[in-house]
């Protein structure tokens, strides 16, 4: 029987997302029904780790402990891909649990432990596959890990159904290549194992040809050796005391060693070339004696194996499985311009996909080296432009005076009492920022608009004042609870100053000064305010600095940017109230009874 159905289930020990997503690519290919990977043991997470079987995604369960894996799924093999440090101390705690096929994928575990637990896993009746290994195959079925490469590698390989050829080897990697020339030189491999490169690896080559042996849907066996150890002697004496009666190709890798004056280490631990004995050329020599088909060289290899294929068991036969089709990835067919999909979200300000942020194609860094401003990057993110610095000054400007006009306000009264509410920074300064509306700070974009309309079609001040009248709608930008006339803002003075200075017309605050004339004759306090100052002045700043077409202008009125001025400028005052009120102790705030009418 071989080591694995096309029900077989594990669990893996580590986060291997990679290795979980090939193993289930290869599920996918061999047509299975289930996923092969039952749940994953992750000691610091228990979040579940997203995968895909075929074009689905699923979950699959993450548990703390290999014991909590183990009643949950009662999966038959156990993948260890803990580091060389843990893999002794996990491996012996899952063999306490029915797993009958354990595999460990780490290099470097000290020889003392690796003997001590080949030594448990064969009192306790199961298969161990490495130290330092890949893993293995049953094709068609199961999967260790990474074995057989990328999908490309395993249908080239016809991994994805059953051959008849069984294989074993030392090395992972040279597994790989041998299912590719196993596959061409026969109807592919039933199943293949890397044993592991170590010295004393849990299982040897010998346990697995003597478990092809008995396996019925095994014709042929073909081993891939190499110098250093006397695995392969073991193959010997099975072949000599006819343990093994099914042909059995082979090869011991090394005979380069040598060409070489001193002592050779190979890539694994136990790829050593010591003495005679070990040697490539002696193992070779040493199958071939027994009974082993044994090529010249390496070069020869696939031949003799489709020699003794064709011989045992016929002409190889035509292909006729297909792997069921792997959905590609959406990045991969990205990249070949392969599917199309409407993006979801359009943006045109910024890009962070670079090594640096872009404001508006400007790299952030290039901003820094030119002692960019808050304004310049306002200009780049809300106006997509780099603007004259008499208008990012303004910007700034703006900043300055709307950031905070004390703790009486609207704004600033909210950001008091829900701080002393013992709410956090942010929530504080949301809910001064959400009082921010027609009556308080946010009169800025309809006092633009009325401003602008009015100008446009060209009504006297006197026209407009009882246009709105009529309409009976207050006039955005317009009455202030305290300053006044007699009272006036300093604030707006700036402002108009500033104007008048730096912008090439005035037409808008001109028209808005003809409106204050009007209303103040009425009550001193409807002057011109922050917010209708603000509105007027950028009307001016907007339609005469030659950045803006007139479109542009229409729709940065229409869709109402400049209350986000007032917005960002207040945000740093209430984030200093809320500030100040922790600072200070302040509890929680109660309105006082007397201060209240109640009717
Ligand atoms: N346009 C025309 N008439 C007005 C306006 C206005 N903008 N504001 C007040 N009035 C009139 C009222 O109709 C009322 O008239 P009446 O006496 O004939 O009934 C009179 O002035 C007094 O009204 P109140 O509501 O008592 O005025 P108050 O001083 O309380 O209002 C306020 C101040 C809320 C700012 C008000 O002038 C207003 O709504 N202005 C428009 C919104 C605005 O610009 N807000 C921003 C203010 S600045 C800032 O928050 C940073
Ligand atoms: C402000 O800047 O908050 C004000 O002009 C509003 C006010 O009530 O003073």
């Amino acid at each position: 029987m071989p080591l694995f159905t096309k029900e077989t289930e594990s669990i893996i020990y580590g986060r291997q997302a990679a290795a979980v997503q090939r193993m289930l690519d290869f599920d996918w290919m061999c047509g299975r029904a289930k996923p092969s990977v039952a749940a994953i043991v992750d000691a610091s997470s228990q979040n579940a780790l997203p995968a895909f079987f075929g074009a689905k995604q699923i979950l699959i369960p993450a548990y703390k402990t290999t014991k909590e894996a183990y009643n949950k799924t009662k999966a038959e093999v156990f993948i260890n891909f803990a580091s060389f440090r843990s893999a002794y101390d996990t491996t012996l705690e899952a063999m306490n649990y029915p797993f009958s096929t354990l595999a460990i994928i780490a290099e470097g575990i000290p020889e003392r432990q690796t003997r001590i637990m080949a030594a448990e896993a064969r009192k306790k009746g199961k298969i161990l596959i490495g130290p330092a290994t890949v893993g293995g195959v049953t094709a068609g079925c199961f999967k260790i890990g990474n074995t057989g490469g990328t999908p490309d590698a395993m249908a080239s390989a016809k991994l994805h159904r059953q051959g008849s050829v069984g294989f074993v080897s030392k090395s992972g990697g040279m597994s790989n290549e041998m299912f590719n020339l196993i596959a061409q030189h026969s109807d592919g491999i039933c199943e293949g194992m890397a044993i592991g490169g170590d010295r004393y690896p849990g299982t040897t080559l010998v346990d697995h040809v003597l478990r092809y042996e008995q396996d019925k849907a095994v014709k042929i066996i073909v081993v891939l050796g190499e110098l250093g150890g006397t695995d392969e002697y073991g193959i010997a004496e099975a072949l000599k005391q006819g343990k093994v009666k099914k042909p059995l190709v082979a090869w011991v890798t090394g005979t380069c060693a040598k060409m070489f004056p001193t002592e050779v280490q190979f890539g694994h631990a136990g790829a050593k070339s010591g003495t005679a004995k070990e040697s490539a050329d002696a193992k070779n020599q040493a199958l071939k004696e027994a009974g082993a088909l044994v090529p010249k060289s390496y070069d020869d290899f696939g031949e003799l194996i489709q020699k003794v294929f064709e011989k045992t068991a016929g002409p190889i036969p035509k292909e006729t499985t297909k792997p069921r089709m792997l959905p590609i990835e959406f990045k991969d067919a990205l990249a070949k311009n392969a599917v199309r999909r409407a993006e979801s979200i359009v943006s045109s300000i910024s890009d962070d996909r670079g090594d640096d942020v872009l404001y508006n194609k400007v790299p952030l860094m290039q901003l820094l080296n030119e002692k960019a401003t808050i304004g310049d990057v306002i200009s780049l993110l809300w106006f997509k432009k780099r603007l004259p610095k008499y208008a990012t000054e303004f910007f700034e400007m703006i900043l300055k005076i709307t950031a905070d006009h004390g703790p009486a306000v609207s704004g600033a009264h909210n950001a008091i009492v829900a701080s002393r509410a013992g709410k956090d920074l942010i929530t504080c300064m949301c809910s001064g920022l959400l009082t921010i509306g027609p009556r308080f700070g946010g009169a800025i974009d309809d006092a633009a608009k009325y401003f602008k309309s009015a100008v446009e079609r060209g009504i006297s001040a006197k026209e407009f004042v009882e246009e709105m009248k009529d309409k009976d709608i207050r006039i955005p930008g317009i009455g202030h609870r305290i300053k006044s006339v007699k009272n006036p803002d300093a604030r707006v003075t700036v402002i108009k100053r500033y104007a008048r200075k730096n912008f090439p017309s005035t037409k808008h605050l001109d028209f808005a000064l003809e409106v204050e004339a009007l209303t103040t004759q009425k009550k001193g306090n409807l002057i011109l305010n922050v917010d209708g100052c603000i509105a007027a002045v950028f009307l001016d700043l907007f339609s005469s600095c030659g950045e803006f077409t007139k479109e542009e202008v229409d729709d940065l009125v229409e869709i109402g940017v400049l209350n986000a001025f007032f917005a960002l400028g207040r945000s740093i005052g209430m984030v200093g109230h809320a500030i100040d009120q922790k600072r200070l102790k302040q509890g929680l705030y109660r309105h006082a009874f007397d201060d209240i009418l109640y009717l």
